[in-house]
């Protein structure tokens, strides 16, 4: 069996959730406390044992890059005045393995993932998108990982999601059980209307895919928005290469609209050590003034 050792992170989206911030600003750059989302989703790889990671850019996200790149003059201004935590902070994000590739159009996240074809070869690999924030102990990424150690398998992983909100997650039709949470997949649709979702099963953005999905989405329709959806491809290879979808129970933060940056900045914020303290606080007191009121 093939090591996985490959992660491809989509991050060429526009942002226009959180507009006016991201007209000139890359979205995975908004801060949750005091480090930039993506940084969460390489470190999420870099801790599931992967070794080369792709980030699949576009216009506009030439920040990305410098985050993961040294600072010379920042690291020599915080050394001679002694900084020496905030300088192992700005080392511990200088990656210069990852690698880099544009999707010249917005095209959709099949097509995102189309770029990474020269770089992921006759491997398998996992997709991470950034707007999902996993920050549990062990990485889901390294469970898809074990699981297709143990299964030989691909999988998506997925969370219960209220039926009203189907229509913004790929889902997923159950198959057979194969283990507590890993069940096969008889079919994947890409946000339904809840009249007509197959489950309550969405999948979250982590992906364990295998090569052959490269061929398929070079094939695969534009849907009505004239995006290639990667869910529309997954149900073509999950006829060829069988997937398995995984139920993910641990915590999430959904970074990718507004309330969920908000909550995962209260609640990553009620942890930091700088600011735990004094947000416990704050929130207390805000808690006792908005009790009774509907404001
Ligand atoms: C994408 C996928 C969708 C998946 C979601 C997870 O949608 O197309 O299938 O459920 O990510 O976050 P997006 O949120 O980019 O619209």
């Amino acid at each position: 069996m093939q090591k996985v050792r490959k992660a491809v992170i989509p991050a060429a989206g526009l942002g226009t959730r959180f507009l006016p911030a991201t007209k000139a600003m890359a979205k995975e750059m908004m801060p949750v406390v005091d480090t930039p989302s993506i940084q969460f989703v390489v470190e999420e790889a870099i801790r599931s044992g992967i070794t080369q990671i792709l980030i699949v850019t576009g216009k506009g996200k030439n920040a990305i890059e410098d985050h993961f790149d040294s600072n010379f003059s920042l690291e020599n201004n915080l050394l001679e005045k002694g900084k020496d935590a905030l300088l192992e902070k700005v080392k511990h994000t200088t990656i210069p393995s990852i690698h880099y590739v544009r999707q010249a159009y917005p095209k959709g996240l099949g097509d995102a993932i189309l770029q990474a074809e020269i770089f992921v070869g006759n491997e398998p690999f996992v997709v991470l998108l950034g707007d999902d924030i996993m920050p549990d102990e062990v990485p889901l990424t390294k469970q898809l990982i074990d699981i297709y150690e143990k299964q030989g398998k691909g999988s998506v992983a997925t969370i219960e999601i209220p039926t009203e909100k189907t229509n913004r997650f790929g889902l997923v039709d159950l198959g057979e059980k194969v283990e507590q949470n890993l069940h096969t997949i008889q079919h994947l649709v890409e946000k339904p209307a809840p009249e007509v979702a197959p489950s309550n099963l969405g999948i979250i953005g982590r992906y364990l895919l295998t090569p052959e999905i490269f061929d398929i989405l070079k094939n695969q329709q534009p849907d009505a928005g004239n995006e290639i959806q990667l869910t529309d491809a997954l149900e073509t290879l999950n006829q060829v290469a069988p997937l398995l979808a995984y139920e993910y129970k641990g915590t999430r933060f959904d970074v990718g609209d507004k309330y969920g940056m908000l909550v995962a900045n209260i609640e990553l914020g009620l942890s930091h050590a700088e600011t735990a303290d004094k947000m416990h606080d704050y929130i207390k007191e805000l808690a006792k003034e908005l009790k009774g009121s509907k404001v």
